[in-house]
Parts: C-alpha cells; sequence; structure tokens
C-alpha cells in the first residue's frame, strides 16, 4: 500500500463539472512520475495480450485492480494481486456482457509503479463522492484499438451506451496512424452534449456514469496507412460502502 499526498483543491473545477454536467475534460496535472509510467505504459501497449472475447477485429487489453481510499491529505492504493474475473452485466453489454472475462495483468514494474499510484489519487481526487473515508475499487483495463485497412475497430458495444461503473477515467496513450476514436458524450436523454478526439499523451476525460451516456467512433487507418492504433488506460471507479 502506498499514500499519495494529494491536495484535494487542486482539483475542485474537475470536481466541479463532474457534479454539474457529469463529465471533465480537464488536463493532469503531471510531474516526473506520471510523464514517466504513461511513457513506459504506451511502450508497454506492444506486449498486450489479444482480447480473446472481442472477434470482430483487433484489440489487446490487460486487467488489473486495486483498492484505494481517501484519508485527510491523499489517497491511499493498494494493487490487488489476484485479479478477479471481469464480469459486465448484458444490459450494460450485450456484445461482451453476460460472461466472466479473464484478461492477464499487467508486468508488475507497471502496476505498482508509483506514477500509476499518482495516477488513480488524482482521478479520485476529482470524484465528487470522495469525502475522507470513501473508499473505491479500481479497475485498470489498458487497451489498444488497432485497426487495419478495411479492418477497423470498434468500442464495445458500439453506440451510446453506459458501462455500469460509477465514475470511468481514459487516459490516452497513442494515438497513431489513426482516424476515430472520437469521444462522444450525451445526457440521459442520449442528445450529445460533447465530442472530442484526443490525440495527445495524457489527455484525458472523466465520466459519471449515471449522469451520462458515453460512444466511441470506430478507430481506423488514415488514408494509406497499413496499421493504426490508440493506445488507452481506462480505469472504472467503483464505490465501496464502508
Ligand atoms: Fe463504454
Amino acid at each position: 500500500m502506498r499514500t499519495i499526498p494529494v491536495e484535494f483543491s487542486r482539483h475542485a473545477d474537475a470536481r466541479a463539472d463532474l457534479e454539474a454536467r457529469g463529465y471533465t475534460k480537464r488536463p493532469l496535472q503531471f510531474d516526473r512520475d506520471l510523464a514517466s509510467i504513461l511513457g513506459r505504459m504506451a511502450f508497454g501497449s506492444w506486449d498486450l495480450p489479444a482480447d480473446e472475447y472481442y472477434k470482430t477485429g483487433e484489440r489487446y487489453r490487460s486487467f488489473d485492480q486495486y483498492r484505494a481510499a481517501v484519508t485527510e491529505t491523499g489517497v491511499e492504493v493498494s494493487h490487488l494481486g489476484e485479479v478477479r474475473p471481469y464480469f459486465q452485466d448484458v444490459s450494460h453489454n450485450p456484445e461482451l456482457g453476460g460472461v466472466q472475462r479473464k484478461y492477464a495483468p499487467l508486468a508488475a514494474h507497471l502496476s505498482t509503479d508509483v506514477g500509476i499510484y499518482k495516477l488513480i489519487s488524482q482521478q479520485i481526487a476529482r470524484l465528487p463522492l470522495s469525502s475522507v473515508g470513501q473508499i473505491y475499487q479500481v479497475n485498470l483495463h489498458v487497451m489498444r484499438y488497432c485497426a487495419l485497412p478495411g479492418r477497423r475497430c470498434e468500442t464495445s458495444p458500439p453506440g451510446y451506451h453506459k458501462d455500469g461503473e460509477r465514475f470511468i477515467s481514459v487516459v490516452l496513450l497513442t494515438y497513431c496512424g489513426a482516424d476515430g476514436g472520437v469521444v462522444y458524450i450525451a445526457d440521459n436523454e442520449q442528445s450529445e452534449m460533447d465530442n472530442f478526439l484526443m490525440r495527445e499523451m495524457g489527455e484525458n476525460y472523466i465520466i459519471d456514469d449515471e449522469q451520462v451516456y458515453h460512444k466511441l467512433s470506430p478507430v481506423e487507418v488514415l488514408d494509406s496507412n497499413s496499421f493504426a492504433f490508440r493506445d488507452i488506460l481506462l480505469f472504472d471507479f467503483i464505490p465501496v460502502q464502508n
């Protein structure tokens, strides 16, 4: 377990965004540890195992779990060594839900790096529920969407949906040779509120799954490229009753 000091007041704007409209996309506050782990995660994405549950395109992913607790001065984060299968209800994911999906964890030098603990702590500082004593289960999915000519890569499920986890944060690692991958956010009537394309390492957004719907346009190759990819870190922050 590591205790990461966090100044919660420095994240008040993002927190206010989430409270007011259900999403935020403000820049992360970088230090050397955070910058370094994003670079190493991006490099490590070349070693991600294939997502065997996704048959219609090429996708790679890993899965790790953490426990995080908000304290007076920061966030205590522990990496859970034994990863349980990832389960989404069919109602949230008609394509891949309803089965226990087993994904391999990251190498420990990545999953337990101080930069990841800092990233988790910073995102938790932005969540409206993060008062002292709040505990979260944190899922980390590292995902590569890979596109080839005539073979695009979709998110699961395609189209507006909710993931069924309370808060979801996506941090871009790499966007290379690609077209698409545009994020759309809509209110609970599925009327579009925003859309944006993340291109730069560290660009990120957080959504409150209860307040908004989201979707991603398919990742495709740009022009005459023969290969394209989009690598992300996706965190689920699930409040745990304490
Ligand atoms: Fe989703």
